[in-house]
């Protein structure tokens, strides 16, 4: 179990990146016609865009790909001066073994707008000798001369089902025994972010296998029967054993007031929809929610502002 399981499982080829289908075929056209245009990919983290732009890369360039690619990070400390540096310096010598060369330049939404435009110009310098793909979080804060240059790939958080496939398959692949429940937790807490899935299974097995109950350790976060449990109380007039289990669960799970606040909000809300609670009191309580979301997020004492909470339950 040596190194991160995330390196350890990224797909070198388009075929093994689990889902964007849409994205992963056209990309495999460019292989084929072998040549392509200036690409930008968008999306959330964890999905995908670094892994495809490698993928790419590989089997476009072929066996010298290594020697015709350059890989920047535009958000670099030392600034925009010294990726135009390299750039320039990289895009000077001609192709060795390939048709082309490919640059790739990552979080460009953290450049600025002038940064942009020097990028843009550069584009256009090179546009005979190289290719860009350029990736980042939100193509709304790309200027729009580098957008209209580029072929845009929108990249979608990936479902539930194949981060758990993918999730079952590494487990196996590392001879690692796991809960099918602990999978799926982890699949709720990632929201379609692959990095994040893979991590937490990784933390997870690292305390021995892979239950349930390991991961909301390595979440931090309490066990929905728990908060379940807190709120019945606080609900039935019993605030002392409510608030036993409310230190209970932050001090020796050390869940965050954030995350108390959030799961007690799920907890209220799920028992409106499954009609255990009344609309009238659910609209209270909502507003005593969010004061204590809003109270503990400005830097108010969580614990305190918790028990208050849970008092206006009784
Ligand atoms: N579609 C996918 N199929 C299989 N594994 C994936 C996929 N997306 C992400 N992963 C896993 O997550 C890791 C990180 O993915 P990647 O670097 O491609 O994310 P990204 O979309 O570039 O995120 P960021 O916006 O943070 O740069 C990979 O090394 C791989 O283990
Ligand atoms: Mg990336």
């Amino acid at each position: 179990m040596l190194g991160p399981w995330v390196e350890k499982y990224r797909p070198q080829t388009l075929d093994d990146v689990v889902g964007q289908k849409h994205i992963v075929s056209r990309l495999k056209q460019y292989v084929e016609e072998g040549s392509m245009p200036n690409l930008m990919f968008t999306g959330p983290a964890g999905v995908g865009k670094t892994t495809s732009a490698l993928a790419l890369v590989k089997s476009i360039l072929g066996e010298y790909w290594r020697q015709n690619f350059l890989e920047l990070n535009a958000s670099d400390a030392r600034g925009i001066e010294t990726v135009r540096t390299n750039i320039k310096n990289f895009c000077r010598l001609k192709p060795v073994g390939a048709p082309f060369r490919i640059i790739f330049l990552d979080e460009v939404d953290n450049m600025t707008k002038d940064a942009q435009h020097a990028l843009r110009r550069e584009m256009e310098m090179y546009t005979k000798t190289a290719s860009f793909i350029l990736s980042c979080n939100y193509s709304s804060k790309i200027i729009d001369p580098i957008q209209s240059r580029c072929a845009i790939f929108r990249f979608t958080p990936i479902k539930a089902e194949e981060i758990a496939d993918r999730l079952k398959y590494i487990a196996e692949a590392e001879g690692c025994q796991y809960e099918d429940e602990a999978i799926t937790t982890i699949v709720n807490f990632a929201e379609g972010d692959m990095r994040k899935s893979v991590n937490m299974l990784q933390s997870a097995a690292s305390t021995g296998s892979i239950t349930e109950d390991h991961v909301f350790e390595v979440v931090s976060k309490a066990k929905p029967q728990e908060i379940k449990k807190m709120v019945n109380a606080a609900l039935m007039g019993d605030f002392m054993k409510s608030r036993d289990i409310l230190r209970e669960v932050m001090i020796m799970q050390g869940t965050s007031g954030e995350d108390m606040v959030n799961q007690i909000y799920q907890d209220v809300s799920s028992r409106v929809m499954n009609g255990q609670m009344d609309g009238d009191i659910y609209m209270n309580l909502i507003g005593a929610i969010a004061e204590t979301d809003f109270r503990i997020r400005e830097g108010a004492n969580p614990r305190i502002q918790l028990e208050a909470l849970l008092a206006k339950f009784l």
